[in-house]
């Protein structure tokens, strides 16, 4: 961000200090305040981990923290047996049945508000519904649905029957609906015929005609009517379904510790996007852990994850790890600035909020819209901050430690990917002391260090992120695909011979001499657009299908708010018009196979790429042509003229 974008008043009431110490009034309450925690972790790991599976009430206790019998397929709690529902509803019911569970607020102002006694009554009608149209445990059931109370109500519905859910992000494409339904098995999808973004009702229903008319197999199909009663034809409607089975109970099922929970597709840098599949007991236990020691809830509190359900944060952080601690959690629709930018403000000032949860692009986004904002609401519920998704300036977090937190706030910046199940490294909130722009020490029992191309560590300095024990939250496998699995997240740095597993997130990081980790981004072919992990490689496959197109790259390139953008680079075929009309179908052709929120930020035509002399394209180049940055060396290409051509058109 540029330093114009603040004005020198508000720049100047930013604090001055590189760290800061937990305020006093939130460690006299906080959940952990003993440093000892850390030594307490590391001595007794993996025991340590129990700590966080008596959280939850199981109905078989395991009789193994952790069996290694596999490596690197770890399993965690065996012999336990217990049902997410459950933990996550009906064990609150004696204490906290008439407590709010979910409280959702719509776009246009609509309230929904879900005790945990009527949160039970749904998930039990839903799940009933689910079994009468044929899910049986361990069927996947895909779920396409933009931020409604149904959408969670779903999802606890599926676990309560057993039946693992994949949900995918509402504004994926057709096509990308119709590849993770075909590659997960998926003969069941619960959606919505539409759904309002900016005051606008937008058209769900052909996406999902378009995904079922191209998955091969048959699909169950149950739709939500948002312009009730639900009018289409062929699929169920979901309030006829489930109000049939109002008042009907279906017992919990009984789920092995390691049996799955859900499913989740990530973009990483070869191929298809891979189903990471995460299980019952260790997910479970290890996001109401890091609930209870990061994001510090408790069930009396009103919390706020302003994340998307459809992505793994909110699966952790507003789904299953709040509801297991019997706390509020609240759901927004909509757009932050809709109907104008204070819109977060309001909802916090209204439902007194006291824990908040974001990513840094919206924090950029509120830094640009100005104080105002949040100046003109009571903000003084909150008594915790967070951040996700991707690295955040010191100036970005300063800003919301000062203008949203009211310097009373610990902020903790949480490292970690849909692949680690939950949080890995961050301060916690009540002990460490906070440095603006680093993560922080990594959690109390994990591994987490940093280290060079070759594996050494590194005490202080930069290198490559990696996690040298395993954690109950992690990844089993890649759904399908356990050669893949190795491949993608063991290879780089383990040594199978000395049965020596380290996983590897693909994150470049550096590292203080207090042990403080800053993790730099990604050192894969991803791209991070607004903490979406998008994959250059799904994003070119879109590029070069578009007739008139010979040859494309796609980069990220920094940008102010997204954090990164998508640059494509491209060739045009000879007899082709390289102009705006081409440019078009190619931003086209991305949202298409992909979503909107991976339209391209520029589409550049060039008559050549940059290449080394063996033929493969310098990305590096090309990243740093998008970011504006000085070029590093070219001595190695092919064609060192074209860069100077292609930055060029894009300054
Ligand atoms: C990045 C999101 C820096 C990182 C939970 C990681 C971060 C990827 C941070 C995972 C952070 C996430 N600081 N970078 N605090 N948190 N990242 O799977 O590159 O959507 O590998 O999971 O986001 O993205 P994913």
């Amino acid at each position: 961000m540029s330093d114009d974008d603040m004005s020198d008043e508000i720049e100047a009431r930013l604090p001055e200090e590189d760290s800061f110490e937990p305020p006093e009034e939130f460690v006299d309450q906080a959940n952990y305040t003993d440093s000892s925690i850390y030594e307490r972790f590391e001595s007794d790991w993996p025991e340590c981990w129990e700590e966080a599976a008596t959280l939850l009430d199981w109905y078989d206790v395991h009789d193994q923290v952790l069996d290694t019998s596999d490596e690197p397929f770890y399993e965690w709690f065996t012999g336990g047996s217990l049902n997410a529902c459950y933990e996550c509803v009906d064990r609150h019911l004696p204490e906290r049945g008439d407590e709010l569970a979910i409280q959702w607020e719509g776009e246009n102002g609509e309230k929904r508000q879900f005790t945990y006694e009527d949160l039970h009554e749904e998930v039990n009608a839903v799940a009933a519904a689910l079994q009468d149209i044929g899910v049986g445990e361990d069927d996947v059931v895909s779920v396409y649905m933009p931020m409604l109370p149904e959408l969670p109500i779903v999802m606890l519905a599926c676990a309560r029957i057993g039946a693992p859910h994949n949900v995918v992000f509402a504004g994926f494409s057709s096509d990308a609906l119709a590849t993770r339904m075909e590659n997960s098995d998926s003969e069941y999808l619960v959606t919505v015929d539409g759904y309002l973004r900016r005051g606008e009702l937008l058209d769900h229903e052909s996406k999902v005609d378009d995904a079922l008319a191209s998955v091969e197999h048959d699909v169950e199909a149950v739709v939500l009517g948002r312009r009730e009663p639900w009018s289409g034809e062929g699929p169920h409607g979901y309030r006829e379904l489930v109000d049939g089975h109002r008042g009907t109970e279906v017992e919990p099922v009984e789920r092995d510790s390691e049996d799955m929970l859900f499913l989740m597709y990530t973009s990483g840098t070869t191929g298809t996007p891979k189903g990471v599949k995460h299980t019952t007991g260790g997910y479970l236990s290890y996001v109401a852990w890091t609930a209870h020691a990061v994001l510090d809830l408790t069930p009396e509190d009103t919390y706020w994850c302003a994340a998307d359900i459809g992505w793994i944060t909110g699966h952790s952080y507003i789904v299953y790890g709040p509801l297991a601690l019997g706390t509020t959690t609240v759901m927004y629709e909509g757009a932050p600035d809709h109907p104008d930018k204070d819109r977060l403000w309001e909802m916090v000032e209204r439902y007194m909020v006291d824990v908040f949860y974001t990513a840094p692009t919206a924090v950029r986004a509120f830094m640009k819209w100005g104080t105002d904002y949040p100046e003109s609401h009571d903000l003084s519920s909150l008594r915790l901050l967070g951040t996700v998704g991707e690295p955040i300036n010191p100036r970005a977090w300063k800003w919301y430690y000062r203008y949203i937190g009211g310097e009373s706030c610990p902020v903790v910046d949480t490292w970690w990917q849909t692949e680690t199940g939950g949080m890995m490294v961050t301060t916690l909130p009540g002990i460490g002391e906070m440095k603006p722009g680093s993560a922080g020490l990594p959690l109390p029992g994990i591994d987490a260090r940093v280290v060079t191309g070759e594996g050494e560590e590194v005490d202080d300095g930069a290198g490559y992120l990696t996690v040298h024990k395993p954690w109950p939250g992690m990844l089993r496998t890649v759904y399908g695909d356990d050669e893949r699995y190795i491949e993608e997240y063991w290879s780089e740095y383990s040594d199978p011979d000395e049965d020596e597993w380290i996983y590897f997130p693909e994150d470049g990081a550096k590292v203080d001499d207090d042990g403080y980790i800053t993790v730099l981004g990604r050192v894969d072919d991803v791209v991070n657009v607004s903490g979406h992990r998008l994959g250059t490689m799904e994003l070119e496959s879109a590029v070069v299908g578009v007739e008139g197109v010979a040859e494309a790259a796609v980069v990220g390139g920094s940008h102010d708010v997204k954090g990164e953008a998508v640059y494509v680079y491209v060739i045009a075929e000879e007899d082709a018009d390289a102009g705006d009309e081409l440019r078009g179908e190619i931003v086209e052709a991305v949202e298409g196979e992909i979503g909107p929120f991976a339209r391209p930020e520029e589409v550049v035509f060039t008559p050549d790429l940059p290449k080394t002399r063996s033929g493969k394209i310098m990305r590096r180049l090309l990243e740093d042509v998008a970011s504006g940055e000085p070029l590093g060396d070219t001595s190695t290409l092919r064609n060192p003229d074209v860069v100077e051509d292609i930055r060029g058109q894009v300054e």
